[in-house]
């Protein structure tokens, strides 16, 4: 059966550049995967009073699905502050819980941090796996993807300039592939 990967990025912004390099991996899933945008719009951030009190909203209910249904990730994580930003943490936060059914773990996962300085959002990659290892997902370990420059990659429509950059994309978006089928026991 075919697998799903949701595509995940860490940011609001409608010229967001993860939500730009995020469209880019859509057009790249090998065959007997489908690649999805998951969008992190309309979820209010986590109170445990929430589930505690039984007064879960709409929005998460229908993320918390999305989540479970999914069979890996691969985050493209901004960095804000040397860490990850807000919108995605309530994300992990969201889908972790109630307590006992975090619906993200035992999958494989993929980050790809990017900046338009030269760290490449090295602080948030790290700070991501960190949160990633408490919720049991498998984030692949190598090749580590750090996209620098980030301002440089795309013109006006959002397609990107330098086919090395593809090149480079489409060959961490292959690694993870191989990452995934290694932890799924199944050849796609
Ligand atoms: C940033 N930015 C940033 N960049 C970086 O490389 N390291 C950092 O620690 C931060 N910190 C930071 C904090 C806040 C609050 C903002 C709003 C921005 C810049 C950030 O990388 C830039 O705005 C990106 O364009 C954000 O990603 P998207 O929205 O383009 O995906």
């Amino acid at each position: 059966m075919a697998k799903t990967i949701g595509i995940i990025a860490g940011s609001l912004r409608k010229e967001s550049f993860s939500k730009k390099i995020g469209k880019v991996l859509l057009g790249m899933a090998p065959s007997g995967f489908t690649f999805k945008m998951v969008s992190l719009e309309d979820l209010p951030i986590y109170n445990q009073d929430f589930d505690d009190l039984d007064k879960v909203p709409e929005s998460y209910i229908i993320f918390r699905k999305t989540i479970k249904d999914l069979d890996g990730f691969i985050f493209i994580t901004p960095e804000y502050n040397r860490s990850v930003p807000a919108v995605l943490k309530n994300a992990l936060d969201i889908a972790s819980r109630p307590y006992g059914e975090n619906v993200w773990g035992g999958k494989a996962a993929a980050i790809f941090s990017n900046s338009p300085g030269n760290l490449s959002g090295f602080g948030a990659n790290h700070h991501l796996r960190q949160s990633l290892v408490f919720l049991n997902v498998y984030a692949m370990q190598q090749p580590e993807v750090y996209l620098a420059n980030v301002t440089t990659y795309f013109d006006a429509e959002g397609k990107l300039l330098d086919s090395k950059i593809e090149s480079f994309l489409q060959q961490a978006v292959d690694d993870y592939i191989a990452w995934f089928t290694k932890l799924d026991g199944t050849s796609a």
